[in-house]
């Protein structure tokens, strides 16, 4: 079964999509990086060939390294065609759209070199006729985040707030390793910069399905009313992916492992998106509360014993996608007797009036068999004894098939929404048959931006609705910082799992403990 969709109202139509270029100088720190090449220019391009960008307002990616703008550029152009939207740039496009790139070195770490950086950076606006607006995106390793703002702030960059132009900082993840380092810093920034100078990313915020969610809760009147403890069973929340360690990342992620790489930001987002109630207007601040709100009810399902609720996992050599896969204690920089989880799973509470007795079971991890982020919302079964009492062939009718309802999310990949439903089985007998209404995102032509595209478009326009605000991410923290002092404490060693299976047996009997089972991602109704 599938739905239909009107899509005649093209996205250039919708007035708060229409292209706005705004002209700001957008800076990239730590530009050798991997997330300029594969993701932040790439998604400029777009928005650019979008008509949401100016054609003259710079682009500068500024790093340690001594380059040439041409050199720059021509390392830019390998990673933008090809992984742009259409896939390949044409020369004329490539020409347009490079001339406003630029190069410039700095050691981000010397606040004596930021004088002359921003008479350089002047000297560039100059030349290109655009303002003094500007963008910093922070795509530098954290520890540079607090020295480069000060730095700004001793070579003169941050404007007053009744400048007649504005300074705002993009901060990539990690933003601190726990409540402790979170705190201080943004309390430490929040002395060079105000509140709404700050962006914090969490890109998974930034997909197109993941603001769906808000739509789909409050822009029907069918769904909102059964999304509480009267009705819902209990909800999964899955971020899976299939691939390990990308090369170089070793070092980041030992020291970060699962629960803060992915459970802490992106996880925790969704269960906020998922389980929060309908902000008074769809402005940053209300949603912000709204979420904020999510995270201070929620709780671990056994407060006294965190091994009880949550399981942290740790991949093994195994086979993913038909591959042989190493183990993580044999990835690159890795140490041999590393105790860093690869997968967390956790069953959790929201204490609120809504959600009160609902557990939340959230998993996520490398090396599984598949790349699929969902959220699936199981329904209680309603009481099917009535069909008990019908007869089929002489036989009382077999409600085997009987499955209660469930609303999937599919973030990614093949993006959809689909909900289950009971049906009767043609024939002359009552026979249960559970089916599926489907919508798939393939349904519009319009293909679906990229979270950079969106995410450094708000940053342009101000609108801070898709990043995180720090009292919510200090409340993440706070949710996420007691296991992890618990497992530094007790040593915990994660409970290895097969590449290229669901995770470890811990987390299964997780839900079995329950009564409940994971969902494979993907799966359909049994037929
Ligand atoms: C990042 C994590 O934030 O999210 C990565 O640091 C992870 O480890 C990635 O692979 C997953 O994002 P996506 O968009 O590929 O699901």
């Amino acid at each position: 079964m599938s739905t239909s969709t009107n899509t005649t109202q093209n996205a250039a139509e919708a007035p708060h999509l229409r292209p706005n270029p705004e002209t700001a100088s957008i800076l990239i720190f730590g530009a050798s990086g991997d997330l300029t090449a594969r993701k932040l220019l790439p998604a400029l391009f777009d928005l650019w060939n979008d008509g949401y960008l100016s054609d003259e307002a710079p682009i500068i990616g500024v790093a340690r390294r001594e380059k040439s703008d041409e050199s720059f550029r021509a390392e830019i152009y390998e990673a933008v065609n090809g992984s742009v939207r259409n896939g390949a740039v044409t020369p004329e496009q490539w020409e347009r759209f490079a001339r406003r790139l630029f190069y410039r070195q700095l050691d981000i770490a010397s606040a004596e070199h930021y004088p002359q950086f921003h008479a350089d950076l002047n000297a560039i606006e100059d030349q290109q006729g655009t303002g003094r607006n500007r963008i910093v995106y922070m795509a530098t390793s954290p520890d540079l985040f607090l020295p480069a703002v000060e730095h700004m702030g001793f070579g003169n960059m941050i404007p007053d707030r009744d400048a007649s132009h504005w300074l705002r900082v993009v901060f990539e993840k990690p933003f601190g390793h726990d409540l402790a380092s979170a705190q201080e810093l943004s309390g430490n920034l929040r002395r060079l910069l105000r509140e709404d100078q700050i962006y914090r990313i969490d890109h998974y915020l930034g997909k197109e399905t993941v603001q769906n969610i808000l739509l789909f809760r409050f822009g029907n009147s069918i769904f909102e009313p059964l999304l509480n403890r009267n009705h819902v069973d209990h909800v999964q929340i899955t971020v899976a992916e299939s691939q390990g360690l990308e090369r170089g990342r070793g070092g980041y992620y030992d020291n970060s492992g699962a629960l803060r790489d992915v459970l802490q930001n992106h996880v925790l987002q969704l269960l906020c998106l998922i389980a929060m109630e309908p902000p008074a207007l769809f402005h940053a601040r209300d949603l912000h509360d709204e979420k904020l709100k999510v995270l201070k009810a929620l709780s671990g399902g056994n407060k006294g014993d965190i091994t009880k609720w949550v399981v942290p996992g740790q991949y093994s050599a195994g086979v993913v996608d038909g591959h042989p896969a190493v183990s993580y204690l044999s990835e690159e920089r890795i140490p041999a007797d590393s105790r860093t989880e690869t997968y967390v799973a956790m069953k959790v509470q929201v204490d609120n009036w809504r959600w009160a007795g609902v557990p939340f079971y959230l998993r996520t991890g490398k090396r599984l068999p598949s790349r699929v982020s969902e959220i699936a919302i199981q329904f209680k079964l309603p009481p099917l004894n009535l069909f008990n009492t019908v007869e089929c062939d002489g036989d009382i009718c077999a409600l085997v098939g009987a499955q209660p309802n469930q609303l999937v999310f599919r973030i990614q990949p093949s993006e959809s929404i689909k909900l289950s439903f009971s049906t009767k089985r043609p024939g002359m007998q009552y026979q249960i048959h559970p089916v599926t209404m489907d919508f798939n995102y393939k349904t519009f032509t319009e293909a679906l931006p990229e979270a950079y595209e969106r995410l450094l478009l708000d940053v342009l326009r101000g609108d801070s609705t898709l990043f995180m605000r720090s009292d919510e991410l200090e409340a993440a923290w706070q949710f996420v910082t007691p296991i992890l002092d618990f497992w530094q404490k007790a040593k915990t060693m994660p409970e290895p799992y097969r590449c290229g299976t669901w995770g470890p047996r811990a987390a299964d009997e997780l839900l079995h403990n329950d009564g409940r089972n994971w969902r494979s991602p993907g799966q359909k109704p049994a037929s």
